[in-house]
């Protein structure tokens, strides 16, 4: 088995999937946020308050590639990994790359409640957010739909690690 890659907007349920999936196949599950705030020192917020965005996605870069030395390991991205440099023309070369799709209203319910630690849309009023998540998700989608298996964020996480096995039984 190779590396299996989360993609997906912020609030589409990468890391829960991710969780449950490395649970389920006995496998480690890393967070990419998670991993770069352990080498940083620092959280996410403070990594963009502090260094800028370009600073953090040079990070995000480094920290990705150090996951294609790994194997057997579902590694769950931050929404804007597959839109910077060459990562998800990467990730698809590196393992098995899926995508948790989400509607405009499911990820605008979801990250509503779940502002503050997204430096991204941590300022923005409700309103703002969902004008913000209807014009950010259209370029970024041309980057998650390159994945391998596409799957509907909105299903319950069983039914969701079921389609990832029956998928992994046939590649
Ligand atoms: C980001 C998503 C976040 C995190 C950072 C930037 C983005 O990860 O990497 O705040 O650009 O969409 P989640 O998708 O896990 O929230």
């Amino acid at each position: 088995m190779w590396n299996i890659y989360l993609v997906g907007y912020m609030g589409s349920g990468k890391s829960s999937l991710g969780r449950q999936l490395a649970i389920e196949m006995h496998v480690p599950c890393i967070d990419l946020d998670h991993k770069i705030e352990q080498v940083q020192g620092q959280l996410i917020s403070t990594i963009f308050e502090e260094h800028g965005e370009t600073y953090f996605r040079n990070l995000e870069h480094q920290t990705l590639m150090q996951t294609f030395n790994l194997d057997r390991t579902i590694i769950s991205t931050g929404g804007g990994t597959p839109t910077y440099k060459d990562n998800m023309e990467q990730m698809n070369k590196a393992g098995i790359t899926i995508y948790l799709k989400a509607d405009l209203l499911t990820l605008f319910n979801r990250l509503k409640k779940r502002k503050e630690h997204r430096p991204i849309i941590a300022d923005l009023t409700d309103e703002a957010l969902m004008e913000f998540i209807e014009h950010h998700l259209s370029p970024r989608k041309a980057f998650y739909e390159t994945a391998q298996l596409h799957l509907d964020a909105s299903l319950p996480i069983p039914l969701l690690c079921l389609k990832v096995n029956e998928f992994l039984c046939k590649v």
